[in-house]
């Protein structure tokens, strides 16, 4: 199962795609949360890309793609992988499509989540995420965790990123339909692009991915 993931910033993407690798059993590759370790590390990488993301920008294709081949070609990838946030160009794009078709397989199905931007601002203003495990939680919809500022899963801190500030989050979105929302018409014309309507509770929109998975593969 190879599955990208598509959506402006605060559609959900790495809250769905933590509920489905849980649930399949497959890697959840998340490349903001690898960028993020990175800068936390202060390594190379992390020197890299600390100042595009504190400014809203995509990290330069050549940086991205090295560290998405590295990962998905991790033993921890085999039995297949949910794509959260990669990729975002369509360089990106056709860069996976090659990885993947040197070993004989490809992307199945690209899961396009779709929200408003109204909504995409309202839940960036309160989510709130684990430093522990990276679990993500909102102000609104999970009051009694933020308001310990704990995570119910392993007790980790709970924080804002610091890309959340309302400016960044415009440039984010205004980035996002720059150069990433032309990625649906890409895995539309592949066939591959399946659309989901973002806008309900967390669990009503897994039970729609889960049906779309469920419509491929069971
Ligand atoms: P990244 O970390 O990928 O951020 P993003 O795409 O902007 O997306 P977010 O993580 O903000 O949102 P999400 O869709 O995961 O939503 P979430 O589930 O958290 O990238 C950060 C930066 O890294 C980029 O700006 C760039 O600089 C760099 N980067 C990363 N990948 C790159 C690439 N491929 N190329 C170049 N640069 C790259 O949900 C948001 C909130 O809403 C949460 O509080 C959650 O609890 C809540 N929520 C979720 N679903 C619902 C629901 N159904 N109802 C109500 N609330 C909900
Ligand atoms: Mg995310
Ligand atoms: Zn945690």
């Amino acid at each position: 199962m190879h599955i990208v993931l598509l959506g402006a910033p605060g559609s959900g993407k790495g809250t769905q795609a933590g509920i489905i690798s849980q649930r399949l059993g497959i890697a959840h590759v998340a490349s903001g949360d690898l960028f993020r370790e990175a800068a936390n590390r202060g390594d190379e990488l992390g020197q890299q890309v600390k100042s595009y993301m504190e400014k809203g920008l995509l990290v330069p294709d050549e940086i991205t793609i090295k560290m998405i081949s590295e990962c998905i070609a991790a033993p921890d990838c085999n039995k297949g992988f949910i794509l959260d946030g990669f990729p975002r160009t369509l360089g990106q794009a056709k860069a996976l499509d090659e990885a993947l078709g040197e070993k004989g397989e490809s992307v199945e199905m690209a899961l396009y989540i779709e929200v408003s931007t109204k909504e995409l601002v309202r839940r960036l203003s309160g989510r709130f995420i684990c430093r522990g495990c990276q679990t993500i939680y909102h102000a609104i919809t999970s009051p009694r965790q933020v308001g310990a500022g704990r995570c119910e899963r392993c007790g980790g801190e709970l924080y804002q990123r610091s890309d959340d500030l309302p400016e960044t989050v415009r440039k984010r979105i205004e980035v996002y339909f720059a150069e990433t929302s032309p990625l649906i018409d890409y895995y539309r014309g592949e066939g591959k692009l399946v659309e989901i309507n973002g806008e309900g509770a967390i669990e009503e929109v897994e039970q729609k991915v889960l049906g779309a998975l469920k419509g491929k593969w069971a």
